[in-house]
This record gives C-alpha cells, structure tokens and sequence, in this order.
C-alpha cells in the first residue's frame, strides 16, 4: 500500500511517500529555520506563508523521487496521511487543505495522524535502505518519551497506534529550553545542534544547574527553571535578557553544564517510566533524541537497567512525513477511517 504523507505541524514542511508502513521511496524536507533563525523561534504567521508557499512544490518533488507524476499518482497512491495535530493552526490547516484537495482530486481515502505519535513510530523505522520495520511484538508495551522542540511527554505505549499519556511539561519543552538556552547564551537557532557543539568542549561539571524532577515518582517535566538559572548565572540576577554575558562565562562550559542537567532530568523520567509500568522496553524520539550525550546516557542507563532503549535514525529525529506516512499506514490498517470533515487541532488529544 502507497501512503502519500504530509507533515506542517511546525516550521518544516514534509511530504514523503512510503509503502506499507516502512519502504521509504521519497522523504522531502523543507525546514524554515533561515526564515525563523532572526526571531530566536518560529513566528506562526510566516510559518504558515511559508508552508503554503512550498507545499505544492514539495509534493511534486516528493513524487518526482518516487518516480510518480502528478498525473500518474492518482492510480499509485492509495491513501493520504496528514499530521492534523497537535501544532500551530495556521501550518496544521496548511497540510491538511493539500491532502484533502488531493484525497479528492485522487479520489484516494484520507486518514489523520497525530504528530506526537508519528515521533514515536518514527522509532520503528530505518530512514535509509536496506529499509526495515519493527515488529510490534519486539517493542510494545513501552515506555516513550517525546522530547522535542514543542512537546515532552511520556506515554505508556501498547501498539504503534494504543499510546496513554502518563506524563507531560508543565512549562516549556525540552527543546524549547535547548533553543532558549541558546538565546541566552548567544548560540544561534535552532538551540539543540548549537548547544550540543558547543558543549563538546565544555566541562559538564562546571556548574550545577537545577534538576527539577517535581514530586516523588512525577513524570512531568519543567524545564523554565533551567532556563532561569542559566540566564542568571551567565547575565547576573539583575540584568535583564539582553545583557552581555559575564566575562568570566565560559560558553562551552555552560552548555556542557546544562545539557547535562536537561539529560539528567530526562533519564530520571524515563527510569521512573518504566519502574511504574513495569516495563523494560523504551522509546525515545522527537528533535532532541538527536542529541548525542542524551543518546550515550541512554544506552548506559538500558545496560545498567536491563531495559531496551530504542530511538529513530538521526535523520528520522526532527519532523519530517515519512513518519506520517508510516504511521497513517497502521492506522489504516488498524481500521482508522477519516473524510472530507477530517480538523485540525493545535492541542494533542488524550
Ligand atoms: O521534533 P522537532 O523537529 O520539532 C517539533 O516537533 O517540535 O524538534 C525540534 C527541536 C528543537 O527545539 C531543536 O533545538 C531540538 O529539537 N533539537 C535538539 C537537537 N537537534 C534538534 N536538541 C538537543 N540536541 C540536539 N542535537
Ligand atoms: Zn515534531
């Protein structure tokens, strides 16, 4: 079965063709970040623009990698997945217009795929060939994590498509913090890759910042405290945002310093995941499961825990539409249905 799928949660626009759940024949991304590097974050109204700018042109694109044309899709493609949640509702409805005017123009069915979700099954997937797919047998049931730039939750998963959120940010994401932290820090955007480098060089033991675990056995995370302990500790307590960095601050050092503490916060949370649910198999994806000390800390925490700690291809990481596609194809199969009335909704569903 070939799914078409497309992804414009954010401020990349993804269309990627995929066949039964895990071929990946064309995975075209456009990322926005020269659009939004200026701002230090995505602006919803030129993230929209942006995406209706490129949509049409990326799914010829798309196509063209597959060795389909417009034309000839109408009889090759036989489902259109969209991520229509959880997002920005300007990029979300962007996506979801292109896949219902091709549904229809087509006259292939449409199913809807939450993005969150999608980051889990990106796990399941290889992004370059020889291509391949989990069994569900071999992952589930697991603990996810998703830490990217607009989520962190933790979900008590059963299939690819059965996910029970056991845990959730009560302030920014985790890769909020890293592109926040960033800023601070004079680093560029996006945060994550930026910090990451920078930390390379840097002693993790230089400062300690806080790790805010919340209550005994809380899997919710908050990160605005880190944010806060970096800005006063690089700028002084007095000083507002835009204040140069102190002269004694070395950057590499910060960074290191609080990666670690960021890493330290999420491994805590995925240990006391799989305690309560008694489960030794894990899942860990989303935009900052690119970051390698997380990735390293992870594969020792799985050794030292006898846990199985499964994460995406780099490339598979940050938003892209085979993941879409990927999962719209197990929701089809699942039985999922969805038509023209098919919404958008910038809050993910519970
Ligand atoms: O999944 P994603 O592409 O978009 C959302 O769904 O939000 O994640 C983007 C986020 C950004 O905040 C970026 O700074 C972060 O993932 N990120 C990283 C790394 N690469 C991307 N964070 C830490 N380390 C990285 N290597
Ligand atoms: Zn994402």
């Amino acid at each position: 079965m070939l799914v078409l799928g497309i992804e414009s949660t954010c401020d990349e626009t993804g269309v990627a063709l995929v066949e039964d759940g895990w071929r990946i024949l064309s995975n075209q991304v456009l990322s926005q970040v020269p659009l939004h590097e200026r701002f230090g974050g995505v602006v919803p109204e030129i993230a929209s623009r942006a995406h209706v700018e490129a949509i049409t042109r990326l799914i010829e694109k798309a196509l063209a990698g597959a060795g389909l044309t417009p034309a000839s899709a109408a009889s090759a493609v036989d489902l259109i997945a969209v991520a229509h949640r959880p997002g920005l509702i300007g990029s979300l409805l962007v996506g979801l217009t292109a896949a219902k005017s091709l549904a229809l123009a087509w006259d292939v069915p449409l199913v809807g795929v939450d993005h969150i979700q999608a980051h889990i099954y990106s796990a399941a997937m290889r992004a370059t060939a020889p291509f391949d797919l989990l069994g569900e047998e071999e992952v589930f049931p697991s603990a996810s994590l998703v830490v990217s730039g607009g989520h962190s939750a933790l979900y008590a998963s059963r299939s690819w498509t059965e996910h029970a959120l056991i845990g959730s940010t009560q302030d920014d994401a985790a890769g909020e913090a890293f592109d926040k932290a960033a800023a601070i820090l004079g680093l560029g955007y996006p945060g994550g890759p930026a910090v990451s480098r920078a930390a390379r060089d840097g002693d993790p033991a230089s400062v300690r910042f806080p790790r805010t675990l919340l209550e005994p056995g809380s899997l919710d995370f908050s990160f605005s405290g880190i944010k806060t302990a970096v800005l006063y500790h690089v700028k002084g307590q007095d000083s507002g945002r835009d204040a140069p960095l102190r002269p004694d601050i070395r950057v590499a050092d910060i960074a290191a310093a609080f990666e670690e503490a960021i890493v330290d916060v999420l491994v805590e949370k995925l240990r006391r995941a799989v305690r309560r649910e008694g489960f030794d198999r894990a899942i860990v994806s989303g935009g900052v499961a690119a970051n390698r000390r997380l990735r390293d800390r992870l594969e020792r925490f799985a050794a030292k825990e006898s846990v199985t700690v499964r994460f995406p291809d780099l490339a598979l990481c940050t938003d892209n539409a085979a993941m879409i596609a990927g999962l719209g194809y197990q929701l089809w199969t699942a039985g999922v249905r969805h038509d023209q009335t098919l919404d958008a909704y910038p809050m993910t569903a519970r």
